[in-house]
């Protein structure tokens, strides 16, 4: 037996110095992908990598900073053992991952992808966040909660969102084309029909009190191989117009109010907000009076898009799908142009992404005598204080601004003796767009009017100043 001396003094075999290496397998667009063998120190800092190029090829989340010392080490280890050479060629792997599966949005790739195994995985850990989704979808639409209705869910999956209303006293049919999906949500009590949403839908015209979608419209915004995007987009608005039923006259319902018209409600994940847009422009192309609202915009992960369509023109039923609704698209353009044009983008927190809140939503169907949409007070308290938070932050660099420049008028800065640093002459403004100065100036205005001078802060949130901020936010252009 070797004493412990002996063995101090034997040299290092070469094993001791090559780095222990143990694969690395990172799920990544649903898919486990194998980046090859790396150092297991290396590992967090690979993951953290791979987050990064894919928040950045997504436009989402915080950007992830590695040190270049880290990204160098990652680098150095994909190339010499990773599946990848180099940062480099795994970011460009994983550009083509993503367009792989925005590709694969033909109805049977869609029913390929949710297996088995993903649907049942999907529905165990989404169902609460689905079902937060679903009720604010429901708000935007006007679905009367509580009453009997017959709502169709477009793409409504293993029923996360179907399910929630049925609970809750709707009659619900689910529109899917994945299979497995389906099943889950038969299981769940759903009744549904498999069908593509960018074709024809296999139901009759003129039936449904809503239509709702969760999660799902976003599929649309990419071609397959037999349709362009925009078809895609055209198909489904035009059918969902279609199988919404008229609105009920007035004179035959005398308590007809807005939750007495069919309205649709779209909750998404658009890839872009230009995307958000082409679907609202297809949406009003096919006679829908059309409103992009959008929670939590100033947050990038957290943002929640949602299609407010209502039909304003006289319906074309179709007396079911098949070759009739196969016309409905070109159909669908309004006889009469009596379409409300989508509401001007309101505050400067909607603005840069040219949606809307909640707030200036109501108004703006109020105004065009369209379904109102209801919210609850925790969420209108809520949208209220975040008004109030923005005017806040934009009145205090509007008085940054104005001191700054005061500071670095030439009378002043000669006064000073000139000591003020250029760089803090330069620095007078941290507003993120014009549209945010113009109602920084407008809102001081506004509320100096009745104050005398900018009111104390806290003052914003009281109720009288509180609309006085909102109009002054939501003003009409
Ligand atoms: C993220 S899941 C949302 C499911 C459900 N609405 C929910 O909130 O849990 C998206 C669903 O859209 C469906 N989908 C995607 N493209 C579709 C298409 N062309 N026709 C019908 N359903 C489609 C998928 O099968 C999937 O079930």
């Amino acid at each position: 037996m070797a004493s412990a001396g002996s063995a101090e003094a034997s040299p290092p075999s070469p094993a001791a110095h090559a780095p222990r290496l143990k694969p690395l397998r990172v799920k990544i667009y649903g898919v486990e992908r194998d980046l090859g063998l790396l150092p297991p120190p290396l590992h967090t800092d690979a993951r953290a990598l791979l987050l990064g190029l894919e928040r950045a090829a997504s436009g989402k989340g915080r950007p992830v900073e590695l040190s270049e010392a880290r990204t160098a080490a990652v680098d150095a280890a994909l190339r010499k053992h990773g599946a990848y050479a180099g940062v480099g060629a795994l970011g460009a792997q994983l550009v083509r991952w993503r367009a792989e599966l925005r590709g694969q949005v033909d109805a049977a790739s869609i029913n390929a992808y949710y297996d088995e195994w993903r649907a049942e995985g999907y529905t165990r850990r989404l169902a609460p966040a689905q079902e937060a989704l679903t009720l604010r979808c429901a708000e935007v639409g006007g679905v009367p909660l509580g009453r009997p209705a017959l709502l169709l869910d477009v793409g409504c999956g293993s029923g996360l969102s179907s399910e929630p209303l049925v609970r809750r006293g709707c009659a619900a049919l689910g529109l899917d084309a994945s299979f497995e999906m389906l099943r889950a949500a038969r299981r769940a009590g759903v009744e549904v029909v498999q069908a593509d949403m960018a074709q024809p839908f296999p139901l009759r015209g003129g039936v449904f009190d809503r239509v709702v979608s969760v999660s799902a419209i976003q599929f649309l915004c990419h071609p397959t191989e037999a349709q362009s995007a925009e078809a895609r987009m055209a198909s489904a608005f035009a059918e969902t117009r279609r199988v919404l039923r008229p609105a009920r006259a007035p004179a035959a319902n005398p308590t007809a109010d807005g939750a007495e018209r069919p309205t649709a409600a779209f909750q998404f994940h658009p890839d872009t907000p230009s995307d958000a847009l082409r679907l609202q422009s297809a949406a009003s192309a096919c006679g829908f009076a059309t409103a992009l609202l959008i929670d939590q915009p100033h947050h990038t992960t957290a943002r929640r898009w949602f299609l407010y369509a209502c039909p304003t023109s006289a319906q074309r039923d179709a007396p079911h799908g098949g070759e009739h609704s196969r016309k409905s698209a070109r159909l669908a353009a309004p006889r009469e142009a009596t379409v409300a044009p989508p509401p001007a983008a309101c505050c400067s927190l909607h603005a840069p992404l040219r949606g809307t809140c909640v707030i200036a939503l109501q108004e703006w169907a109020a105004t065009h005598g369209l379904p109102v949409p209801t919210i609850s007070s925790d969420h209108l308290h809520w949208m209220k204080n975040e008004h109030a938070r923005h005017a806040r932050r934009l009145l205090r660099l509007l008085r940054r601004q104005e001191m700054m420049a005061t500071e670095c008028h030439p009378t002043t800065l000669a006064a000073s003796g000139g000591t003020l640093p250029p760089e803090r002459c330069l620095n007078t403004s941290e507003f993120t767009n014009a549209s945010e100065e113009a109602e920084a100036r407008a809102l001081r205005d506004r509320l100096s009017l009745e104050a005398g001078d900018v009111p104390a802060m806290e003052k914003l949130l009281d109720n009288a100043s509180m609309a006085q901020v909102l109009s002054v936010m939501h003003r009409a252009e």
